[in-house]
């Protein structure tokens, strides 16, 4: 079932989101639900609060860059290297992420604010320890857009959008556009 993309100005999207306690049948349902939201969007991460759940789950599909003879990325899972694409899609709850690194900019996008891309600064790589569905832990050390897109679904955890993070010369410019989505979400 598509679920309705919650859109900037929602409340929803600025809350702080509770810990899941225990997987359930209705958690199950609702994550099948996101990710045929998520893949009908073309996103390639949609948290919880997204669809108007302020839960601590998020959902992940990075396709593969499909560049003819480029190895396939690999990434460190539970401290064995792994293509990145092995662990996809990545189902998870409470995060705990440490983003570490230098800072750089990447342009970013989001589901829940139609029409605007922004360039975000952030830590280049991320040391991650995600709970799944089944209950075990996945450590992982990445870096491209993996750690890049687990920062930016984290943030939705927490109440907060990327476009909080761009630059303030950034954010004159798309003061305008902000406004306008917020009075018609
Ligand atoms: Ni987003």
């Amino acid at each position: 079932m598509l679920l309705n993309v919650r859109q900037y100005g929602d409340p929803v999207l600025r809350a702080v989101s509770a810990p899941v306690e225990k997987i359930t049948d209705d958690l199950k349902n609702l994550v099948e639900n996101m990710l045929e939201t998520m893949y009908a969007t073309e996103g390639i991460g949609l948290a919880a609060p997204q669809v108007g759940v302020n839960m601590r789950l998020v959902v992940i599909d990075i396709p593969e860059d499909e560049e003819e003879g480029e190895e396939p990325e690999m990434i460190t899972v539970n401290g064995e290297q792994k293509p990145m694409r092995s662990i996809m899609p990545l189902v998870f709850v409470n995060p705990e992420l440490e983003p570490y690194g230098k800072q750089y900019l990447f342009t970013e996008g989001c589901l829940s604010v139609r029409g605007i891309r922004a360039n975000v600064s952030r830590p280049e790589f991320v040391k991650a320890r995600l709970t799944l569905l089944d209950g075990s832990t996945l450590e992982l050390d990445c870096g491209g857009l993996l750690a890049r897109c687990l920062q930016h679904e984290c943030d939705h955890l927490d109440g907060f959008l990327y476009v909080d993070r761009v630059s303030s010369a950034a954010k004159i410019t798309l003061a305008k556009k902000l406004k306008k989505l917020a009075a018609s979400y």
